[in-house]
């Protein structure tokens, strides 16, 4: 697959068919996220890898951090999502409080890494969905995911066998974006 048709042709998926994604194509993953552009070599990641065998554990801490009676009425929903991935990789980064430009910059590069996984498991056949929901990564949910204390969680990405065809959402022109000098 050209880089271009996967660009163009990834979107996000949140209902997958239950298939486990192999532990070969994570770790194949992992190796594209680590090709990620970071300034001055920082390279600023860490990854937590959740292989389908492994999701009782998350869904008893999803259970568990849902505390408020909103939260536990969104369940449902999460529950279809964790029953129908094939696997997550959590995405975290390692902070700079001390040096904010290095942070932001950092930050940048573990979005990076998100998009080269987001890409590389297309280019297989298998699509994601990046979150930042409270529902998986908020509360105790970052102890689950094994975020450190100078880490941030910048996502967690969902993996699957796609069962919809998803069609883009409407993106803005490059002309309405776009400025040439
Ligand atoms: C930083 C970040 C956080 C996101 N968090 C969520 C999320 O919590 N829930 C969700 O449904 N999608 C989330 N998304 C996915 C976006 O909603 C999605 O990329 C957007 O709708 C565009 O669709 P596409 O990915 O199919 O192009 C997130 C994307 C990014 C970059």
């Amino acid at each position: 697959m050209h880089v271009t048709h996967a660009i163009l042709t990834r979107r996000s998926h949140k209902v997958f068919r239950g298939t486990p994604v192999p532990d070969a194509d994570l770790r194949h993953l992992l190796e594209l996220a680590i090709w990620a552009p970071n300034h001055k070599f920082t390279e600023p990641w860490r990854f937590t890898v959740l292989p389908k065998r492994s999701f009782a554990e998350l869904w008893d801490a999803v259970r568990a951090a849902a505390d408020t009676d909103k939260a536990r009425s969104k369940l449902h929903k999460l529950k279809d999502i964790v029953d129908g991935a094939g696997a997550a990789i959590a995405v975290r980064q390692v902070r700079s409080p001390d040096h904010p430009e290095r942070d932001h910059e950092d930050y940048a590069a573990c979005a990076i890494a998100c998009q080269h996984i987001q890409l590389g498991a297309w280019e297989r056949g298998w699509a994601s969905y990046w979150t930042t929901s409270p529902g998986f990564v908020g509360g105790s949910l970052t102890q689950f995911w094994q975020t450190a204390e100078d880490e941030a969680l910048v996502g967690v990405i969902f993996l699957g066998e796609p069962v919809l065809d998803m069609p883009a959402v409407r993106r803005n022109s490059v002309d309405s974006v776009a400025v040439w000098l």
